[in-house]
């Protein structure tokens, strides 16, 4: 009864609200309804009528999306437009009410579909040859008269608006077809798993425990003191627990949280598709993704052909100096080291005085003539900021003639150098050279970042340097298992601490971990790392090995994982693909926020509804929560 309270008008609403209604523009248009009584349903969408449907009586549903002279409106849904024509018998009638009528409104409209007249086809349109002659017109919610932005095809809106109006937003044509993309190829994955290869689809929970190692996790506060559930950064854990529990193919639309910096490719809440096979070796799960991704990828662009190529871990370094190469371009890497070591170059020389140290190149094709000097200048300040203090960069500019060069180590070359380098790298007239020098894989780090700086420069000139058509799918495999941690002689895992070693390192795993290399993949899609995955340890002692002696971590945190690998646990691996990722790159969207219904900003927060926000001060007592600073 309490609840049933709430909704009975008093005295004055209902005053109020028949007023509203007397005093409506449109209350004479369908007396015997009230605005909010809408029952009968469409018969077609907005975007559907055509010739065919010539002299059917129709009743469409839809946003106003544009009046015309009193004379015709335009009602908009997902599907696109439709003309409607209100006749002229109607439009002295109709023309108070039309006018004062606010854009996006939602209208009902019965009507007749008729031919338009010739001269006002619109071939722009797929709806365009006809047009609904009005014979009813019902106002089901009228808009507010200003929308804080339009809702138009080419209009600018700042991306803090469109987050804090997100629902106005996923009307724009671009949200509604990405989210019924995004929608389609979940559709196509789920038949492809569960119908076509016996996967089961199980639900894992949100509320977890902390775990060691990995991103930060968010934690939330329990009514049990000092106690907290942490989200999970991923359901790795529970889909390893699902083998031993003989689920032997599973997988999973799951939510993953991680207190992390917001980037374009990255949010805080996210989505991945997950998957865990038993008795599979590295083989079996690239090959099932390479095949799921076919099965799903969209109608609409070129099929996918499997098998994707492959690049070792070193290979994609030492050519491209990442580990989610890039592939549509070339400007690869090439060790000059040879060629520069003794050639008393003054800012390569220190450079040799340490071990494990050389020069790498690489040459930007006849595109010296689009790098203006302030482009050169950013690229100097660049390496500055993105290089180590051990790196040393410098730049060649490639006159008209491939020997003359322009550059500050010019006068330091001598001929039988510049000889050896224009052999090396095949320089060209025109080209521009980029040079690195350092240890270890600092100045391939640097060069696979300028590498696609140099294609950002070029591609803001209107050179097409990578196609937004081409999706170059490559797996990286062949990962060290563990990487040095910034503390000095601590390693940590180089994907997560559950990956298993190639077996014929097992044994560098117990005398020198850090030469051993992992069964771990990562799918790359034109630059961008879509999924990642490995075999994982299924031996009790192998893990615990892992986790304390090589990662120093505390095991009994994870002793419900190592008690589970001692029961019974098949060998098994599997692979999460991040699903807004793919859907960016697919869409061609530059963040994966315009594939998220409602997706937190890029300072992870949500501008709609003001999240994060404080609690009262009895939910604090009532978590146990003391909040250290004032609350802004
Ligand atoms: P990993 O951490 O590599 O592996 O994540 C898998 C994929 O998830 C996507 N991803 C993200 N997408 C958006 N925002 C983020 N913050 C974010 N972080 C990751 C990436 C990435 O490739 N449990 C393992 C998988 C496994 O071993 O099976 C895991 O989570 O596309």
């Amino acid at each position: 009864m309490a609840v049933r309270g709430k909704y009975l008008l008093n005295q004055f609403q209902k005053f109020k609200l028949i007023n509203f209604i007397n005093t409506h523009p449109l209350r004479h248009l369908n007396k015997n309804r009230t605005i909010s009584s809408f029952v009968k349903t469409r018969s077609h969408t907005c975007g559907e009528l055509r010739e065919d449907h010539v002299g059917k009586s129709v009743v469409l549903c839809g946003w106003l999306q544009y009046k015309r002279f009193d004379q015709f409106i335009l009602l908009r849904d997902w599907q696109g437009i439709t003309q409607v024509l209100i006749p002229s018998e109607k439009q002295q009638e109709l023309k108070p009410l039309i006018s004062s009528l606010p854009l996006e409104s939602v209208l009902q409209i019965k009507g007749t579909v008729e031919y338009r007249p010739t001269n006002q086809k619109n071939k722009k349109l797929p709806t365009g040859d006809i047009e609904v002659k009005l014979t009813d017109l019902q106002l089901l919610n009228s808009c507010r008269s200003q929308l804080p932005f339009q809702l138009k095809k080419f209009h600018e809106v700042k991306e803090s608006l469109r987050m804090e109006y997100r629902y106005l937003d996923i009307r724009t044509e671009k949200m509604q077809h990405n989210l019924r993309l995004r929608s389609k190829m979940v559709m196509k994955m789920r038949e492809f798993l569960c119908n076509k290869n016996g996967f089961v689809d199980v639900e894992t929970p949100t509320l977890f425990r902390r775990t060691p190692g990995g991103a930060q996790e968010f934690i939330v506060p329990t009514h049990y003191p000092g106690k907290f559930y942490s989200l999970p950064q991923s359901p790795q854990q529970f889909k390893q627990l699902l083998m031993v529990g003989g689920i032997d193919r599973y997988f999973q639309i799951a939510k993953c949280y991680r207190d992390e910096g917001s980037k374009p490719d990255r949010q805080p809440e996210f989505t991945q598709v997950d998957i865990e096979m038993s008795f599979v070796d590295m083989e079996d799960v690239m090959s099932l993704t390479e095949q799921l991704l076919a099965a799903a990828w969209p109608d609409m662009k070129d099929k996918l052909s499997p098998p994707f190529p492959r690049l070792s871990f070193n290979k994609a370094m030492t050519l491209y100096g990442t580990d989610k190469p890039d592939v549509r371009f070339g400007f690869e890497l090439k060790d000059v080291s040879s060629s520069l070591q003794n050639s008393g170059v003054h800012i390569f020389n220190n450079v040799f005085s340490f071990p494990d140290s050389s020069v790498q190149a690489i040459v930007v094709d006849q595109a010296a003539k689009y790098f203006t000097k302030k482009d050169l200048l950013s690229l100097q300040e660049f390496s500055q900021v993105e290089g180590s203090v051990s790196t040393n960069f410098c730049l060649i500019k490639v006159g008209e003639e491939s020997r003359h060069w322009q550059s500050s180590i010019s006068k330091y070359l001598q001929p039988q150098v510049k000889e050896h380098l224009c052999k090396q790298l095949s320089v060209k007239p025109s080209d521009l050279i980029l040079l690195v020098g350092g240890q270890g894989h600092q100045p391939h780090l640097l060069l696979g970042k300028l590498r696609l700086q140099c294609a950002n420069i070029l591609e803001s000139k209107g050179v097409k340097v990578r196609d937004p058509d081409t999706f170059q799918f490559l797996w990286i495999y062949n990962f060290p298992l563990f990487v040095p941690k910034e503390e000095v002689g601590k390693l940590e895992a180089a994907h997560h601490p559950f990956t298993a070693p190639l077996p014929e390192d097992l044994e560098l795993l117990y005398t020198h971990p850090e030469k051993v290399k992992g069964q771990h993949y990562d799918l790359v899609l034109n630059g961008n790392e879509i999924g990642g995955g490995s075999i994982r340890i299924h031996s009790t002692e192998e893990q615990k090995f892992v986790l304390e002696k090589i990662l120093k971590e505390d095991c009994s945190q994870l002793q419900h994982l190592l008690t589970a690998l001692n029961s019974g646990c098949p060998p098994h691996g599997g692979i999460a693909l991040g699903l807004d990722r793919l859907l960016a790159i697919i869409c061609q969207e530059p963040s994966i926020r315009d594939v998220i219904a409602f997706p937190k900003s890029h300072d992870g927060k949500d501008l709609m509804s003001k999240a994060p926000a404080p609690i009262s001060v009895e939910d604090q007592n009532y978590y146990y929560i003391q909040t250290k600073n004032k609350l802004p």
